[in-house]
């Protein structure tokens, strides 16, 4: 069974990051040994990763964003330090001790944390106000997933998007790109090797309106 904590020693986003460093680990490491297939790494993501990956965002123009995998809030406080006031975080988790450690430790209106899978992103979109995401953030070890939950993800993630919305996928091998190449019209794929170990950042562009129809 998951173990809950109390709500407390919330702190604001981006606030007393230092001070839970050793914990967030502490914490990522236990959940890894537990559930090696679901997290996929034994460490979290680089501060530099993070940067890379969020620096492709319009965040100007960013209502809703939706992250997959937020496990301890890696990314999340850093999405949270960019997103316009009026904007939603919605992250989504599989694992429930991650989804009681992140409510526990975030306190923002901003961020709404679910538990389930991110194959059910239209309902927890439709669930939050919203009728389409303008990006969805991937951090879910697609090559270690059961059978077809990565087709289901994909497939869901595209339908999610607004045309010219983006599905950002951070992950160790490009086995994801064979899922993606199908159902996405633009995608790229670089490798960011200050992270341990070397990850490729992959971008999957749903194409506009116009463009599909042409
Ligand atoms: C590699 S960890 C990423 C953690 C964190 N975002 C980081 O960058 O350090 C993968 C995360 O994906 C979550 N996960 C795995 N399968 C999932 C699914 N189908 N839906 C939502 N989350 C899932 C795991 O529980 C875990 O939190």
């Amino acid at each position: 069974m998951a173990s809950i904590p109390l709500k407390k020693n919330k702190n604001k986003a981006g606030a007393g990051k230092a001070g839970s460093f050793f914990s967030q680990w502490g914490m990522f490491f236990r959940q890894f040994v537990r559930h090696p297939g679901m997290i996929g790494s034994v460490i979290p993501s680089s501060a530099t990763l993070v940067d890379r990956m969020l620096d492709q965002v319009d965040w100007q123009g960013t209502r809703l964003f939706v992250e997959y995998g937020p496990g301890v809030g890696t990314f999340t406080r850093s999405i949270l330090d960019r997103l316009p006031a009026d904007g939603t975080l919605l992250a989504i988790d599989l694992n429930l001790d991650f989804v009681a450690y992140l409510e526990a430790e975030i306190d923002d209106p901003r961020l709404r944390v679910v538990h389930g899978s991110a194959a059910d992103v239209r309902r927890f979109i439709k669930e939050a106000g919203y009728y389409q995401a303008d990006y969805v953030l991937s951090g879910i070890p697609f090559s270690t997933l059961p059978e077809g939950v990565g087709e289901a993800i994909c497939a869901e993630t595209r339908a999610a998007l607004r045309p010219g919305g983006a599905f950002l996928i951070y992950q160790y091998s490009r086995y994801v790109l064979r899922l993606l190449n199908p159902l996405f019209g633009d995608v790229s794929d670089a490798l960011e090797w200050r992270n341990i170990p070397p990850c490729r950042m992959i971008r999957a562009v749903r194409q506009e309106a116009l463009a599909q129809a042409a």
